[in-house]
């Protein structure tokens, strides 16, 4: 089976990206980066793409205003250039358009670090932390256009210490995301995910083994 071209879509420091280009590095790694896009022309990781020998596309919404759709329209160009398969959004900071995100479905991935459906947006490890959270973490699912919601594919959890600050919870968190990411694409890459009834079957079963990462120790 060939490896399925995959775009990652930043607007920041990228280390997710980075742990999906790493994993992609391995030629028996179901999926190839091929593009790195970000919104933003000063982010960070379109230098460690550019580093790795993946090509990098700005597409400053800036100019675009309140209009998404053409803003996604030229996103979806870029993407159409590069022959995409596969989208994962990586930190990146817009709101899609439906029409942009029904051209995707189930071929566009997000990763978000709270154990959704609790904590959707922004400040999760700080709201976790404050709501007395026990069990934290963070869920790669395919995008819906309703922000961070769709049929979530792998989620990992870390426990929440007591005394834990905002800052301690998030490397956590964040090194669980570095290993879900590569594994939820993996599976999405080799064909192995179906969305029924907006859950994800891995296998043809709802939760295998694969999908999950146990919180202790
Ligand atoms: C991550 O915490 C990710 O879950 C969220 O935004 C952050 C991006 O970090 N969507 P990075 O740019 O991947 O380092």
């Amino acid at each position: 089976m060939s490896r399925k071209r995959v775009a990652v879509l930043i607007s920041g420091r990228g280390s997710n990206m980075a742990a999906l280009i790493e994993a992609a590095k391995d030629n028996s790694y179901p999926a190839e980066i091929v593009l790195v896009l970000s919104n933003k022309a000063d982010a960070g990781g379109l230098v460690t793409a550019r580093d790795n020998d993946i090509a990098t596309e700005v597409v400053d919404h800036t100019p675009f205003g309140k209009d998404r759709a053409a803003f996604d329209a030229a996103m979806q160009s870029k993407l159409e250039t590069h022959r995409i398969d596969l989208v994962c959004l990586a930190g990146f900071m817009r709101l899609l358009s439906p029409g942009f995100v029904a051209l995707w479905q189930n071929r566009m991935l997000n990763i978000h670090p709270a154990l959704l459906p609790a904590f959707k947006g922004l400040d999760t490890h700080r709201r976790a932390i404050e709501a007395g959270a026990k069990i934290h973490g963070a869920t790669v699912h395919f995008v819906e256009p309703e922000m961070d919601a769709g049929p979530i594919i792998m989620q990992g959890a870390v426990a929440v210490r007591p005394n834990d600050t905002e800052a301690a919870l998030s490397a956590r968190v964040l090194a669980v995301e570095h290993r879900i990411y590569p594994a939820a694409l993996k599976l999405v890459a080799e064909d192995r995910v179906r969305v029924v009834d907006n859950r994800c079957l891995i296998d043809g079963v709802p939760v295998p083994d694969t999908a999950t990462l146990r919180p202790f120790p």
